[in-house]
Protein backbone atom coordinates (compact mmCIF):
# COMPACT_ATOMS: atom_id res chain seq x y z
CA UNK A 1 0.00 0.00 0.00
CA UNK A 2 1.23 3.31 -0.43
CA UNK A 3 1.55 6.12 1.70
CA UNK A 4 -1.32 9.00 1.97
CA UNK A 5 1.00 11.44 2.84
CA UNK A 6 3.80 12.48 0.02
CA UNK A 7 6.49 14.89 1.10
CA UNK A 8 6.57 17.73 -0.84
CA UNK A 9 9.84 19.40 0.30
CA UNK A 10 12.95 19.76 -2.17
CA UNK A 11 16.10 18.17 -1.92
CA UNK A 12 15.75 15.18 -0.34
CA UNK A 13 18.72 12.55 -0.23
CA UNK A 14 19.60 9.94 -3.11
CA UNK A 15 18.47 6.64 -0.45
CA UNK A 16 15.93 3.78 -1.27
CA UNK A 17 14.31 5.00 2.16
CA UNK A 18 13.47 8.69 1.18
CA UNK A 19 10.44 8.12 0.08
CA UNK A 20 9.19 6.71 3.57
CA UNK A 21 6.65 8.65 5.73
CA UNK A 22 6.98 8.18 9.63
CA UNK A 23 4.67 8.25 11.64
CA UNK A 24 5.59 6.47 15.41
CA UNK A 25 7.99 4.72 16.62
CA UNK A 26 8.94 3.21 19.63
CA UNK A 27 12.56 1.44 20.68
CA UNK A 28 14.24 0.13 17.55
CA UNK A 29 10.79 -0.43 15.83
CA UNK A 30 9.29 2.80 13.93
CA UNK A 31 6.13 2.55 11.47
CA UNK A 32 4.90 4.25 8.38
CA UNK A 33 1.86 5.93 8.02
CA UNK A 34 -0.15 3.06 6.81
CA UNK A 35 0.82 1.33 10.00
CA UNK A 36 3.45 -1.14 8.20
CA UNK A 37 6.38 -1.72 10.98
CA UNK A 38 9.37 -1.61 10.54
CA UNK A 39 13.02 -2.47 12.46
CA UNK A 40 15.06 0.72 12.47
CA UNK A 41 18.36 -0.08 12.49
CA UNK A 42 19.70 3.46 10.75
CA UNK A 43 18.89 5.52 14.13
CA UNK A 44 19.00 8.76 12.40
CA UNK A 45 22.62 7.83 12.30
CA UNK A 46 23.14 7.93 15.59
CA UNK A 47 20.15 10.41 16.79
CA UNK A 48 18.56 7.26 18.28
CA UNK A 49 21.38 5.94 20.42
CA UNK A 50 18.26 5.08 22.96
CA UNK A 51 15.48 4.24 20.58
CA UNK A 52 12.35 6.08 20.16
CA UNK A 53 10.71 7.54 22.48
CA UNK A 54 12.35 6.04 25.45
CA UNK A 55 10.07 5.85 28.58
CA UNK A 56 12.67 7.64 30.77
CA UNK A 57 13.55 10.37 28.48
CA UNK A 58 9.59 11.30 27.73
CA UNK A 59 8.80 11.28 31.40
CA UNK A 60 12.16 13.75 31.96
CA UNK A 61 10.73 15.87 28.65
CA UNK A 62 6.93 15.90 30.06
CA UNK A 63 8.11 17.18 33.34
CA UNK A 64 10.24 19.82 31.92
CA UNK A 65 7.78 21.11 29.15
CA UNK A 66 5.08 21.59 32.46
CA UNK A 67 7.88 23.79 34.20
CA UNK A 68 10.37 25.63 31.83
CA UNK A 69 11.12 25.20 28.33
CA UNK A 70 12.90 28.18 27.13
CA UNK A 71 14.59 31.24 28.85
CA UNK A 72 16.06 34.37 27.11
CA UNK A 73 19.98 33.77 27.36
CA UNK A 74 19.67 29.99 28.14
CA UNK A 75 20.87 30.64 31.64
CA UNK A 76 19.09 27.73 33.80
CA UNK A 77 19.98 25.46 36.36
CA UNK A 78 19.62 22.36 33.45
CA UNK A 79 22.20 24.19 31.91
CA UNK A 80 24.66 24.20 34.28
CA UNK A 81 24.03 20.68 35.34
CA UNK A 82 24.63 19.59 31.70
CA UNK A 83 27.64 21.52 31.63
CA UNK A 84 29.09 19.96 34.89
CA UNK A 85 27.99 16.11 33.61
CA UNK A 86 29.72 16.47 30.12
CA UNK A 87 32.86 17.75 32.22
CA UNK A 88 32.37 14.59 34.25
CA UNK A 89 32.24 12.52 30.77
CA UNK A 90 35.51 14.10 29.27
CA UNK A 91 37.61 13.96 32.22
CA UNK A 92 36.62 10.50 33.11
CA UNK A 93 39.69 8.81 30.48
CA UNK A 94 41.37 12.54 30.02
CA UNK A 95 44.27 13.97 31.78
CA UNK A 96 43.72 14.54 35.55
CA UNK A 97 43.09 18.15 36.24
CA UNK A 98 41.86 19.75 33.42
CA UNK A 99 39.99 23.20 33.44
CA UNK A 100 37.26 22.40 31.20
CA UNK A 101 34.68 24.39 29.65
CA UNK A 102 31.21 24.03 27.92
CA UNK A 103 29.71 25.41 24.85
CA UNK A 104 26.02 24.68 23.83
CA UNK A 105 24.24 24.97 20.52
CA UNK A 106 21.55 23.27 18.82
CA UNK A 107 22.74 21.39 15.57
CA UNK A 108 25.55 19.50 14.69
CA UNK A 109 26.71 21.67 11.91
CA UNK A 110 26.57 24.90 14.64
CA UNK A 111 28.48 22.84 17.54
CA UNK A 112 31.36 21.91 14.06
CA UNK A 113 31.48 25.72 13.57
CA UNK A 114 31.81 27.04 17.30
CA UNK A 115 34.68 24.62 17.63
CA UNK A 116 36.52 26.54 14.23
CA UNK A 117 35.62 29.58 15.64
CA UNK A 118 37.63 28.51 19.12
CA UNK A 119 40.37 26.46 16.88
CA UNK A 120 40.63 29.96 14.54
CA UNK A 121 40.75 32.53 17.59
CA UNK A 122 43.53 30.47 19.06
CA UNK A 123 45.67 30.56 15.75
CA UNK A 124 43.74 32.23 12.96
CA UNK A 125 44.58 29.75 9.97
CA UNK A 126 42.59 27.31 7.65
CA UNK A 127 41.57 23.24 8.96
CA UNK A 128 42.90 20.29 8.20
CA UNK A 129 40.49 17.04 7.12
CA UNK A 130 40.26 14.04 5.64
CA UNK A 131 39.06 13.52 2.32
CA UNK A 132 35.82 11.23 3.63
CA UNK A 133 35.06 13.88 6.25
CA UNK A 134 31.31 14.91 6.88
CA UNK A 135 30.71 17.89 9.43
CA UNK A 136 27.04 19.15 8.39
CA UNK A 137 25.45 21.00 6.12
CA UNK A 138 25.55 23.98 6.46
CA UNK A 139 27.31 27.18 4.42
CA UNK A 140 30.92 26.78 6.60
CA UNK A 141 30.79 23.15 7.24
CA UNK A 142 29.55 21.95 3.87
CA UNK A 143 33.26 23.54 3.40
CA UNK A 144 34.84 21.00 5.31
CA UNK A 145 32.56 17.86 4.19
CA UNK A 146 34.32 15.99 1.54
CA UNK A 147 33.35 18.90 -0.87
CA UNK A 148 33.98 16.91 -4.42
CA UNK A 149 30.68 14.73 -3.52
CA UNK A 150 29.07 17.69 -1.46
CA UNK A 151 29.86 19.86 -4.62
CA UNK A 152 28.47 17.57 -6.73
CA UNK A 153 25.65 16.86 -5.64
CA UNK A 154 24.52 20.94 -4.49
CA UNK A 155 26.06 22.58 -7.27
CA UNK A 156 28.68 24.31 -5.50
CA UNK A 157 31.80 24.47 -7.22
CA UNK A 158 34.85 23.80 -4.74
CA UNK A 159 35.30 27.46 -3.26
CA UNK A 160 32.22 27.91 -0.99
CA UNK A 161 31.70 31.65 -0.12
CA UNK A 162 34.12 31.46 2.35
CA UNK A 163 36.51 33.93 1.65
CA UNK A 164 39.30 31.85 1.71
CA UNK A 165 40.59 28.18 0.73
CA UNK A 166 41.07 26.57 3.85
CA UNK A 167 41.57 22.91 3.79
CA UNK A 168 44.71 20.47 4.03
CA UNK A 169 42.78 16.84 2.76
CA UNK A 170 44.38 14.16 4.60
CA UNK A 171 43.51 10.39 2.46
CA UNK A 172 40.94 8.46 5.21
CA UNK A 173 43.06 5.38 5.44
CA UNK A 174 40.28 2.82 3.86
CA UNK A 175 42.63 -0.77 5.76
CA UNK A 176 40.00 -0.84 8.66
CA UNK A 177 39.84 -1.54 11.98
CA UNK A 178 42.20 -4.73 12.65
CA UNK A 179 45.40 -2.59 11.08
CA UNK A 180 48.07 -1.95 13.30
CA UNK A 181 48.67 1.95 12.07
CA UNK A 182 51.54 0.85 10.42
CA UNK A 183 50.31 -0.44 6.99
CA UNK A 184 51.08 1.18 3.59
CA UNK A 185 47.95 3.34 3.51
CA UNK A 186 48.15 4.58 7.09
CA UNK A 187 51.82 5.45 6.18
CA UNK A 188 51.07 7.07 3.01
CA UNK A 189 48.30 9.01 5.11
CA UNK A 190 50.64 10.33 7.54
CA UNK A 191 53.18 11.53 5.04
CA UNK A 192 50.58 13.83 3.17
CA UNK A 193 49.58 15.29 6.49
CA UNK A 194 53.10 15.87 7.37
CA UNK A 195 53.86 17.27 3.75
CA UNK A 196 51.02 19.56 3.89
CA UNK A 197 51.87 20.68 7.43
CA UNK A 198 55.34 21.68 6.66
CA UNK A 199 54.49 23.97 4.10
CA UNK A 200 51.05 25.33 5.70
CA UNK A 201 51.40 24.72 9.58
CA UNK A 202 51.80 27.98 10.42
CA UNK A 203 48.51 29.16 8.61
CA UNK A 204 46.67 26.15 9.98
CA UNK A 205 44.21 26.73 13.41
CA UNK A 206 43.38 23.18 13.72
CA UNK A 207 42.72 19.27 11.94
CA UNK A 208 38.82 18.04 12.81
CA UNK A 209 38.38 14.56 12.66
CA UNK A 210 35.80 11.98 13.37
CA UNK A 211 37.02 8.94 15.22
CA UNK A 212 35.65 6.82 12.81
CA UNK A 213 34.25 7.91 9.19
CA UNK A 214 30.61 8.28 9.53
CA UNK A 215 28.34 9.39 7.17
CA UNK A 216 31.13 8.86 4.29
CA UNK A 217 30.94 5.13 3.87
CA UNK A 218 31.97 4.43 7.49
CA UNK A 219 35.11 3.30 7.76
CA UNK A 220 37.41 2.89 10.61
CA UNK A 221 40.82 3.84 10.66
CA UNK A 222 43.24 1.95 13.90
CA UNK A 223 43.95 4.39 17.41
CA UNK A 224 47.46 3.77 16.68
CA UNK A 225 46.91 5.42 13.46
CA UNK A 226 44.92 8.75 15.05
CA UNK A 227 47.58 8.52 18.02
CA UNK A 228 50.10 8.80 15.20
CA UNK A 229 48.36 11.55 13.16
CA UNK A 230 47.68 13.22 16.72
CA UNK A 231 50.99 13.06 16.86
CA UNK A 232 52.28 14.50 13.63
CA UNK A 233 49.61 17.84 13.40
CA UNK A 234 50.61 18.91 17.28
CA UNK A 235 54.29 18.88 16.42
CA UNK A 236 52.93 21.92 14.26
CA UNK A 237 50.81 23.46 17.12
CA UNK A 238 47.44 22.52 15.42
CA UNK A 239 44.71 22.07 17.40
CA UNK A 240 42.70 19.02 17.61
CA UNK A 241 39.15 18.99 17.15
CA UNK A 242 37.05 15.18 17.06
CA UNK A 243 33.83 15.44 16.24
CA UNK A 244 31.92 12.76 17.92
CA UNK A 245 28.72 13.62 16.57
CA UNK A 246 28.23 10.35 15.22
CA UNK A 247 31.03 8.19 16.52
CA UNK A 248 30.46 9.66 20.26
CA UNK A 249 28.44 8.54 23.40
CA UNK A 250 28.42 5.14 22.96
CA UNK A 251 28.19 4.44 19.75
CA UNK A 252 31.47 2.86 18.98
CA UNK A 253 31.03 1.32 22.98
CA UNK A 254 32.68 4.02 24.96
CA UNK A 255 31.39 7.98 25.61
CA UNK A 256 34.04 9.82 24.35
CA UNK A 257 35.80 7.66 20.86
CA UNK A 258 38.92 9.69 20.89
CA UNK A 259 39.94 8.97 24.32
CA UNK A 260 39.29 4.83 23.68
CA UNK A 261 41.54 4.82 21.31
CA UNK A 262 44.33 6.64 23.29
CA UNK A 263 44.05 9.91 21.49
CA UNK A 264 43.42 13.23 23.53
CA UNK A 265 41.39 16.03 21.06
CA UNK A 266 41.50 19.44 22.38
CA UNK A 267 37.83 20.16 21.43
CA UNK A 268 35.11 17.51 21.44
CA UNK A 269 31.96 18.17 19.92
CA UNK A 270 28.99 16.40 20.55
CA UNK A 271 25.68 16.37 19.41
CA UNK A 272 23.06 13.98 17.79
CA UNK A 273 22.18 11.76 20.63
CA UNK A 274 22.72 14.02 23.25
CA UNK A 275 19.24 15.47 22.78
CA UNK A 276 17.57 11.81 23.23
CA UNK A 277 16.26 12.04 19.72
CA UNK A 278 13.81 14.59 20.80
CA UNK A 279 15.48 17.88 20.35
CA UNK A 280 18.39 19.08 18.73
CA UNK A 281 21.18 20.11 20.80
CA UNK A 282 24.86 19.97 20.55
CA UNK A 283 28.01 20.92 23.01
CA UNK A 284 31.67 21.69 22.55
CA UNK A 285 33.88 20.54 25.45
CA UNK A 286 37.37 22.03 25.52
CA UNK A 287 39.79 23.51 28.36
CA UNK A 288 39.03 26.53 29.50
CA UNK A 289 42.72 28.59 28.49
CA UNK A 290 41.13 27.67 24.54
CA UNK A 291 37.27 27.58 25.23
CA UNK A 292 37.47 31.29 26.57
CA UNK A 293 39.36 32.55 23.41
CA UNK A 294 35.75 32.50 22.28
CA UNK A 295 35.22 36.21 22.82
CA UNK A 296 32.26 37.84 24.46
CA UNK A 297 29.44 38.32 21.65
CA UNK A 298 31.08 36.12 19.22
CA UNK A 299 28.67 33.11 19.22
CA UNK A 300 25.01 32.96 20.39
CA UNK A 301 22.47 31.04 19.07
CA UNK A 302 18.54 31.44 20.55
CA UNK A 303 17.84 27.90 20.92
CA UNK A 304 21.04 27.17 22.16
CA UNK A 305 21.25 25.34 25.72
CA UNK A 306 17.04 25.64 26.03
CA UNK A 307 15.92 24.16 29.41
CA UNK A 308 13.72 21.53 27.44
CA UNK A 309 17.32 20.32 25.73
CA UNK A 310 19.39 20.60 28.57
CA UNK A 311 16.74 18.67 30.29
CA UNK A 312 16.82 15.74 28.12
CA UNK A 313 20.68 15.67 27.41
CA UNK A 314 21.26 15.43 31.23
CA UNK A 315 19.24 12.44 31.40
CA UNK A 316 20.66 11.05 28.10
CA UNK A 317 24.41 11.31 29.79
CA UNK A 318 22.85 9.12 33.15
CA UNK A 319 21.37 6.62 31.16
CA UNK A 320 24.43 6.08 28.48
CA UNK A 321 27.08 6.91 30.68
CA UNK A 322 27.02 3.34 32.24
CA UNK A 323 29.80 0.50 32.44
CA UNK A 324 27.78 -2.34 31.82
CA UNK A 325 26.10 -0.76 29.61
CA UNK A 326 28.81 0.43 27.34
CA UNK A 327 30.53 -3.26 27.97
CA UNK A 328 26.89 -4.29 26.18
CA UNK A 329 27.42 -2.27 23.52
CA UNK A 330 30.54 -3.34 22.45
CA UNK A 331 30.03 -7.10 23.51
CA UNK A 332 27.05 -6.97 21.44
CA UNK A 333 28.42 -5.05 18.81
CA UNK A 334 31.46 -7.78 18.49
CA UNK A 335 28.95 -10.83 18.55
CA UNK A 336 26.74 -9.48 15.37
CA UNK A 337 29.58 -8.72 13.79
CA UNK A 338 30.98 -12.09 14.01
CA UNK A 339 27.41 -13.48 13.31
CA UNK A 340 28.04 -11.87 9.96
CA UNK A 341 31.04 -13.00 8.86
CA UNK A 342 30.26 -16.56 9.69
CA UNK A 343 26.50 -15.86 7.95
CA UNK A 344 27.23 -13.81 4.78
CA UNK A 345 28.28 -15.24 1.53
CA UNK A 346 31.68 -15.32 0.91
CA UNK A 347 32.86 -11.54 -0.76
CA UNK A 348 31.44 -9.72 1.93
CA UNK A 349 33.47 -7.38 4.05
CA UNK A 350 32.59 -6.72 8.03
CA UNK A 351 33.73 -4.01 9.77
CA UNK A 352 33.19 -2.20 12.64
CA UNK A 353 33.22 -1.43 16.06
CA UNK A 354 30.08 -1.00 18.72
CA UNK A 355 27.35 -0.72 17.56
CA UNK A 356 28.26 0.48 13.87
CA UNK A 357 28.85 -2.07 11.67
CA UNK A 358 29.11 -2.04 7.86
CA UNK A 359 29.15 -4.34 5.06
CA UNK A 360 31.27 -3.51 2.00
CA UNK A 361 30.15 -5.21 -0.98
CA UNK A 362 32.87 -3.84 -3.84
CA UNK A 363 33.32 -7.48 -4.80
CA UNK A 364 30.01 -8.14 -5.63
CA UNK A 365 30.18 -4.89 -8.21
CA UNK A 366 31.07 -7.12 -11.32
CA UNK A 367 27.78 -8.60 -10.74
CA UNK A 368 25.78 -5.51 -11.13
CA UNK A 369 26.54 -1.90 -9.62
CA UNK A 370 23.50 -1.82 -7.94
CA UNK A 371 23.84 -4.70 -5.91
CA UNK A 372 24.10 -2.91 -2.37
CA UNK A 373 20.81 -0.78 -3.39
CA UNK A 374 18.59 -3.51 -4.72
CA UNK A 375 19.38 -5.15 -1.40
CA UNK A 376 19.05 -2.38 0.80
CA UNK A 377 15.64 -2.06 -1.11
CA UNK A 378 14.50 -6.17 -0.27
CA UNK A 379 15.68 -5.50 3.87
CA UNK A 380 13.01 -3.06 3.11
CA UNK A 381 10.46 -4.74 2.03
CA UNK A 382 11.03 -7.45 4.69
CA UNK A 383 10.71 -4.65 7.19
CA UNK A 384 14.62 -3.74 7.64
CA UNK A 385 15.31 -0.23 7.56
CA UNK A 386 19.49 0.16 7.24
CA UNK A 387 21.65 2.67 5.30
CA UNK A 388 23.47 2.82 1.81
CA UNK A 389 26.43 4.54 2.24
CA UNK A 390 30.09 4.84 0.40
CA UNK A 391 31.14 6.48 -2.85
CA UNK A 392 29.79 4.05 -5.04
CA UNK A 393 27.11 3.28 -2.90
CA UNK A 394 28.94 -0.26 -2.58
CA UNK A 395 28.71 0.01 1.64
CA UNK A 396 25.56 -0.82 3.95
CA UNK A 397 25.76 0.82 7.21
CA UNK A 398 23.79 -0.95 10.31
CA UNK A 399 23.26 1.44 13.52
CA UNK A 400 21.14 -0.50 15.93
CA UNK A 401 20.08 1.40 18.81
CA UNK A 402 22.66 0.74 21.84
CA UNK A 403 19.96 -0.81 24.05
CA UNK A 404 18.82 -3.12 21.61
CA UNK A 405 18.50 -6.53 22.76
CA UNK A 406 20.80 -9.83 21.58
CA UNK A 407 17.43 -11.82 19.77
CA UNK A 408 16.68 -8.44 17.64
CA UNK A 409 20.26 -8.83 16.87
CA UNK A 410 20.25 -12.25 15.80
CA UNK A 411 17.14 -11.69 13.77
CA UNK A 412 18.49 -9.04 12.11
CA UNK A 413 21.67 -10.99 11.46
CA UNK A 414 19.82 -13.71 9.71
CA UNK A 415 17.90 -11.50 7.59
CA UNK A 416 20.69 -9.70 6.28
CA UNK A 417 22.22 -13.01 5.14
CA UNK A 418 19.45 -14.64 3.70
CA UNK A 419 18.05 -12.01 1.53
CA UNK A 420 21.72 -10.96 0.51
CA UNK A 421 22.06 -14.64 -0.55
CA UNK A 422 18.60 -14.34 -2.52
CA UNK A 423 19.82 -11.02 -3.93
CA UNK A 424 23.17 -12.92 -5.30
CA UNK A 425 21.19 -15.83 -6.65
CA UNK A 426 20.78 -18.88 -4.83
CA UNK A 427 23.45 -18.66 -2.36
CA UNK A 428 26.01 -18.64 -4.48
CA UNK A 429 28.99 -17.03 -4.01
CA UNK A 430 30.91 -14.96 -6.85
CA UNK A 431 34.10 -13.79 -5.49
C1 LIG B 1 30.18 13.56 12.15
C2 LIG B 1 29.08 14.55 11.94
N1 LIG B 1 29.33 15.85 12.15
C3 LIG B 1 28.37 16.78 11.98
C4 LIG B 1 27.11 16.42 11.56
C5 LIG B 1 26.06 17.49 11.33
O1 LIG B 1 25.09 17.42 12.33
P1 LIG B 1 23.68 18.14 12.09
O2 LIG B 1 23.01 17.44 10.96
O3 LIG B 1 22.97 17.99 13.40
O4 LIG B 1 24.00 19.56 11.77
C6 LIG B 1 26.82 15.08 11.32
C7 LIG B 1 25.49 14.68 10.84
O5 LIG B 1 25.28 13.62 10.31
C8 LIG B 1 27.83 14.11 11.51
O6 LIG B 1 27.61 12.81 11.29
Amino acid sequence: MSSPFRPVGTGRSHDPNADLVFHRGSGHCVWDATGRAYIDFIGGYSALNLGHIHPRLIAVAQEQIRQLTFCTGGNSPWRAELEQALVVVVSELGPANRNLKVWLSSTGARGVEVAWKIANANRPGGLMRFDLSYHGRSLATSHISDTQRSSALSGFSKTYPMGQEVDGVIPYPRCGSQCDGHCAECDASIAVAQRWLEKNGRTTSAMIMEPAIGARGYYFASGEYYRRLVRTVRQHGLLVISDEIQMGLGRLGSMVASHSQGWMPDLIVFGKSLGGGITPISAVVGDAIQMDQLGQGIESETFGANPLACRIAIEVLLMLNDTIFLEHVRIGGDRFRELLKRSLPNGCAVDGRGMCTVIDLTSFRHESVDVAWRWVCQLREQGLLVHLTGAHRERVAILPPLNVDEDTLRYVASILSESLEKELGSGQNVT
